[in-house]
């Protein structure tokens, strides 16, 4: 078990009360939207890390949470990056969007594969009845990651690929720039509106331009019916992500764990095989011109110059040489030096840097939770400590923002999100006393 660096401030119970309630709030009847207007659906890595901040007050829903998710499981083992569970007419692309005939109701990739670690978080600081529950989802999981090395390695590179950057979690970083460029924006790309900008303040949002080139990959996914061997072989877009590569390789040591534990030695080798195809793999994500692990666009054979937080997840996945950590952990210490708050999504001395928007700048929770289990993993005590207090201290003073300036600390994008009140009741989790909990259970109807 974690136990929270001593120099975390402890919160009052009442205090971790709000960020409760604020889950409960943006319940919708056992899935939890990221927040009320921006995002009104149920999305893939955003209800891992929901289940995990409140796994240790009710159980129960936290995994009916991972449930509703693994429920819109594909054929194919692909675990959607949105499930609509109820058409949205304020939320743009909904499901025609994504299908003709939008009969699936959810989106047509990814996003990045947390499941396997959060709920061997959860097992593993759980009871038998957490033991149960991921007993009833690990097939799931393991068709899921099946999937990835199928549909997003046909080639057996060793990594990865996504089909589209919003299959990173990471929409609009820089390192999507060089391939979105890369790609034409046919003619008669359907005139679209975006919804996001009616609630959300533009400069904090992607540009159109990037929306465009979105909607490109999104009519040719459509057009051919996301066929993965196309898509990978002939789509628009295709690149390697530090993100989803790390996260997936620290997914498969965690599922192997789990395996471990629960006892299914028939799928031991199988996934003892994708970590070490990964761990050889990531080695291509290292970029030599600038020594740190970036993302590499595979339609123009380049890397991209960028460091971002998703950089600094090696760490988390355990990959690196000596030589390779160390100079990943100079750049964590020259961007943590260059910025008031951290961990920023892209390092500040780049050329792309803007402080305000979305991806290209701005810290993100659940990406200070990740890279600090692996600072801590790798005995970097003090980053890490000082990750998760500015992550506690920023919610503290800015409240439950999508994400936060790292100049000025202030929140930005939604509000009242869902993963940044979990992350911050899952780094304060061991402060939360008793009384606390005891409230949460027995409060099922207070809001909605
Ligand atoms: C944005 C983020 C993505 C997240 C979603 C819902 O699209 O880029 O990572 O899952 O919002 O919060």
């Amino acid at each position: 078990i974690r136990r929270p660096p001593r120099s975390t401030p402890k919160p009052s119970s009442a205090a971790s009360d709000v960020y409760k309630r604020q889950i409960k709030k943006n319940d919708r009847g056992g899935f939890t939207v990221p927040t009320n207007r921006l995002y009104p659906h149920q999305w893939n890595w955003d209800s891992g890390f929901t289940a995990l901040g409140i796994s240790s007050l009710d159980k129960s829903r936290a995994w009916q949470e991972l449930v509703m998710l693994i429920n819109a499981q594909w054929t194919n083992g692909m675990l959607p990056h949105i499930i609509f569970h109820e058409n949205n007419p304020n939320y743009f692309p909904g499901p025609d969007q994504w299908q003709k005939n939008a009969e699936s109701q959810t989106s047509c990739h990814s996003q990045p594969p947390v499941l396997a670690s959060v709920m061997w978080q959860m097992v593993s600081r759980g009871t038998e009845y957490d033991k149960m529950k991921a007993g009833t989802l690990f097939n799931s999981i393991m068709a899921y990651h099946r999937w990835f090395f199928s549909a997003r390695d046909p080639d057996k590179e060793g990594c990865v690929s996504i089909i589209h950057p919003w299959e990173s979690g990471r929409d609009n970083c820089p390192d999507w720039d060089i391939g979105l460029n890369n790609m034409k924006i046919p003619k008669n790309l359907e005139q679209y509106f975006r919804k996001d900008t009616s609630y959300v303040d533009k400069l904090e949002r992607p540009t159109d331009d990037h929306y465009d080139r979105f909607m490109t990959i999104l009519k040719y996914g459509r057009d051919c019916n996301w066929d993965n061997v196309k898509m990978h072989n002939e789509g628009p877009f295709l690149a390697i992500d530090p993100g989803v590569n790390f996260i997936l390789l620290r997914a498969n040591k965690d599922l192997y764990k789990l395996a471990n534990y629960l006892g299914y030695s028939e799928t031991i080798n199988e996934i003892r095989n994708w970590i070490k195809i990964l761990e050889q793999g990531c080695q291509k994500m290292w970029n030599k011109d600038i020594n740190a692990f970036t993302s590499f666009d595979k339609r123009t054979n380049t890397y991209c110059d960028a460091i971002t937080n998703a950089s600094f997840l090696c760490f988390y996945a355990g990959v690196g040489s000596n030589q390779q950590k160390s100079y990943m952990i100079d750049h964590c210490n020259r961007i943590l030096n260059n910025c008031n708050y951290g961990m920023p999504s892209l390092d500040p001395m780049h050329k792309c840097f803007e402080s305000k928007r979305y991806w290209r700048g701005p810290i993100w929770s659940i990406m200070n939770y990740m890279i600090a289990v692996g600072l801590e993993d790798i005995n970097e005590l003090s980053l890490a400590d000082k990750i998760k207090n500015d992550t506690i201290q920023l919610v503290k003073k800015n409240g439950m923002a999508e994400y936060f300036d790292p100049i000025t600390g202030i929140g930005l994008g939604g509000r009242d999100f869902s993963w940044t009140a979990a992350i911050h009741l899952e780094l304060l989790k061991d402060e939360i006393d008793i009384n606390s909990k005891h409230n949460f259970l027995n409060n099922k109807n207070v809001i909605n």
